[in-house]
């Protein structure tokens, strides 16, 4: 029963903001007698308000919370500005790798000019507190900037992953609104130059873009592409002749940052709102906290600004605590599958925030070439590594903590979501002993708990629903356009509307406390990190002429963690051989069209039918087991056409 303990180093624990497990438990005995007491003095110290507030946490309008709500403040101010005022203007904010290994290096004065002139061109052309810019760029500095940009003026930004397809784009563009799109001519990803203003001029030929006024294009590439001259506009005109300094837009501490897409168990995916006060200061305190980021840190989260990582730790936290951090343009396996271990050495990284789905892909390279494997690189400059996004396979874990860490590198298991905004349950890595697998225990402030379906608190050992208690600083605000949908899916009535409600199931260790999360509990599966909805896929694959129904479920992957199976029935008689394949590739490009490449499903099998109950509801667990190769062991006895289980093996 009693698993291995990893125990934080001795020089880590001396020097860490919170250091060792008895200062842990003050902090969270803190946060227990007075709650709002112990956010307003984190709020305080860690921001700085043009107008600070008087009310902490407001429950008047529960399930939408609202946190520092009279207080005044601006996010990109508290990124810059009073960095650069407090003497960190030369101080590197941004390491900047691209694809092909060139270095650009920009000091947080730059960054500050930047921003400026990059929000004073917004302005320029019409943006205001409120409007709405969708940002569909690649990693890169101008992605932070254009961030930081609209955080600056207070328009609210929605940023899409370089990733997803012209229709995720357009409805992206349609739910916000957006009166501003800002994009590049393309990216480069792996030493390939890849087409971005082409997938945005798709969005626009399918209609739903009528409110956007301008397109604003990095030159990224060179490479050619259409062009509106009513419409778009370079990047480098639009700056041109604007002033590098800009007065920033005060704004109250609710106000939207921004809306970050994520799926649910329905077909559409969800507008996340954050906030600017409440946001920032979760931020800030896990950036302090979670990976004790001191002065002298070099900090590298290698999450794209696409997704909740790149938004709350690279485009934010970083700044809000005045890091200097790497930002990379590239891919872990180009030109070879050594790259993080190379940068990590080249810019003397001390704390490395990657997803497990990476790692295991790495180990995989490292067993069949060992040129690659991390023993070649001097990685002595790591003192934390991160892992976030999904479960940390016990094995990848080991490999991570002594390959990559040789043993002295705690690493922090970070369980959170893009509605949580900041980490919720992680290790500290100056107090908690580790258990690989094991997200640990809640961050001090935050109310974690298990519970059955009643909403009652489970005891330890009990596998259950994880929730959390008490609402907190960096939570979702509401889902843009939405707000029934909101309370709906967090705050479901089954729990009396108090419980925010993860969608993950948990289990804590008898004798620890210890949460793990055993996976999701709704129909959202989880692949290389990545979010997508079972029903997402299943409408993308019935949009396709073939297709009559379909049906999608995960089964697990030794390097995605989840991969991808549907069932897929078409019009026409089931297909065998060479059709069979050639129908596979063209649905599953299709996919990839309709979404993006992440969502493509890993297998199709092909059916008469799908197994349904008498009532003709599609008995999902069968399909599980199907997808997992297994033999069918549970109860059929309401199938009702149990025959067509046979045709659905793989
Ligand atoms: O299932 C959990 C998993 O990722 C989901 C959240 O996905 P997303 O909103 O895209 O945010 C990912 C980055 C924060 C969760 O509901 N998840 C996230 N972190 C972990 C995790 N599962 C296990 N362990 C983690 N550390």
């Amino acid at each position: 029963m009693a698993q291995k303990m990893y125990y934080p180093p001795e020089e880590l624990v001396k020097n860490a903001a919170v250091s060792g497990m008895e200062h842990y438990k003050r902090l969270v005995a803190e946060a227990e007698k007075d709650y709002e007491g112990y956010w307003a003095n984190h709020a305080r110290t860690l921001l700085d308000w043009k107008k600070p507030f008087t009310q902490v946490l407001d429950e008047s309008n529960a399930p939408f919370f609202r946190w520092f709500a009279d207080g005044v403040l601006n996010a990109s101010y508290n990124c810059l500005d009073r960095h650069v005022a407090a003497g960190l203007g030369d101080k590197v904010a941004i390491i900047f790798e691209a694809d092909d290994g060139k270095v650009t290096k920009v000091t947080y004065r730059e960054l500050l000019a930047r921003v400026s002139q990059f929000a004073n061109a917004l302005k320029s052309l019409g943006v205001k507190k409120g409007d709405r810019v969708l940002i569909y760029l690649p990693m890169g500095i101008e992605g932070v900037v254009a961030m930081q940009a609209c955080a600056r003026i207070g328009a609210t930004h929605s940023v899409v992953f370089g990733g997803f397809s012209a229709l995720a784009l357009r409805d992206r563009i349609q739910d916000t609104g957006a009166t501003v799109v800002v994009t590049s001519d393309g990216q480069f990803r792996g030493g390939k130059a890849l087409p971005l203003k082409a997938i945005v001029e798709e969005a626009f030929v399918m209609g739903g873009c009528e409110s956007v006024r301008h397109v604003i294009v990095n030159k990224r590439t060179g490479m050619d592409i259409e062009w509106h001259p009513e419409r778009d506009l370079w990047w480098s005109d639009v700056i041109a002749g604007q002033s590098e300094v800009c007065e920033p837009e005060w704004v109250e501490a609710e106000h939207p940052l921004f809306l970050l897409y994520t799926s649910g168990s329905t077909g559409k995916p969800k507008g996340v709102q954050h906030s600017t006060g409440g946001y920032l200061t979760q931020v800030a305190l896990t950036m302090k906290w979670t990976f004790d980021i001191k002065p002298t840190d070099v900090f590298w989260c290698t999450a794209d600004i696409g997704w909740i990582t790149g938004h709350s730790y690279v485009a934010y936290g970083p700044l809000a605590v005045g890091a200097t951090q790497v930002v990379f343009e590239g891919v872990p396996t180009y030109p070879d599958a050594s790259r993080f271990w190379r940068m990590i050495e080249a810019h003397k990284v001390s704390i490395f925030y990657t997803a497990p789905t990476a790692i295991r892909a790495l180990i995989k390279a490292s067993d069949a070439t060992p040129e690659v494997h991390p023993r070649n690189f001097d990685l002595s400059s790591l003192r934390i590594l991160g892992s976030v996004g999904e479960p940390i396979n016990p094995a990848a874990w080991e490999w991570y903590y002594n390959e990559v860490g040789h043993g002295r590198c705690p690493i922090v298991d970070t369980w959170w979501q893009t509605e949580t905004g900041a980490h919720m349950i992680t290790p500290l890595p100056g107090a908690t002993p580790l258990v690989p697998g094991s997200c640990t225990l809640p961050f001090p402030g935050i109310m974690a708990a298990v519970v059955d379906e009643t909403g009652t608190e489970l005891p330890w050992g009990h596998g259950g629903f994880l929730v959390i208690k008490k609402p907190w600083p960096s939570m979702i605000r509401t889902i843009w356009g939405d707000p029934e949908r909101f309370k709906k899916s967090y705050f479901p009535e089954d729990f009396k509307g108090k419980l925010y409600l993860a969608g993950d199931g948990a289990i804590r260790d008898p004798e620890t406390g210890y949460f793990t999360i055993t996976g999701r509990i709704d129909d959202v599966l989880n692949v290389s990190g990545h979010r997508l909805g079972t029903m997402e896929i299943e409408s993308a694959l019935v949009a396709h002429e073939l297709v009559a129904e379909a049906a999608v479920v995960g089964r697990p992957d030794d390097i995605t963690g989840e991969a991808i199976v549907a069932f897929v029935v078409l019009k026409r008689p089931r297909p065998q051989g060479e059709e069979a394949k050639r129908l596979v590739k063209e649905l599953q490009d299709w996919v990839a069209k309709e979404i993006g490449p992440i969502a493509k499903p890993k297998e199709i099998r092909f059916g008469e039918n799908l197994p349904k109950t008498r009532s003709g509801k599609i008995m999902r667990r069968l399909l599980r087991q199907l997808a997992k190769g297994e033999e069918i062991t549970q109860d059929t006895s309401t199938l009702e056409n149990p025959a067509i289980l046979e045709q659905l093996k793989g």
